[in-house]
């Protein structure tokens, strides 16, 4: 896949110290830079990829989301309310902008959806997810 100014590079920062979840990130980042490349070719010619690559976002996204609140309540982890309510915000946001680009299939709500996606899922990877590190990693996790 070709990179451009909106692909996604995966770095060390974003690592949790945990292979499982390390992975299930590489594939979301991987997933939203085919998007990122989509995005960038004639909608008319590829909206039946892009509704495919973000079906599987969705579907991806709620796999990882129930990976890692199963291992909070496995592990009875302090900050699990706030960050299964992150969870739910991003689902309830990309769901509305999801379905105003469904609507209207115009290009410029697919580009608010990826700006979206992207923003929330890089922070969300450094601030929200590095705060469960000590916990898995004490539970025996890597
Ligand atoms: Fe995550
Ligand atoms: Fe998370």
């Amino acid at each position: 896949m070709e990179e451009n100014e909106k692909s996604l590079l995966w770095n060390s920062s974003f690592s949790v110290g945990v292979q499982e979840i390390d992975e299930q990130h590489k594939k979301l980042v991987e997933i939203l830079n085919e998007l990122v490349y989509l995005v960038g070719k004639e909608l008319k010619d590829e909206k039946q990829n892009i509704d495919v690559t973000v079906k599987k976002i969705i579907e991806y996204k709620t796999i990882h989301f129930a990976t890692e609140e199963k291992y909070f309540k496995q592990f009875d982890f302090d900050g699990a309310e706030e960050h299964i309510q992150k969870h739910r915000e991003f689902s309830q946001k990309t769901g509305e902008l999801l379905a105003d680009f469904g609507s209207t299939g115009e290009k410029i709500h697919l580009v608010e959806l990826l700006d979206f996606m992207e923003i929330w899922f890089v922070d969300h990877m450094l601030n929200m997810d590095s705060k469960y590190k000590e916990c898995f990693k004490q539970h025996g996790l890597k």
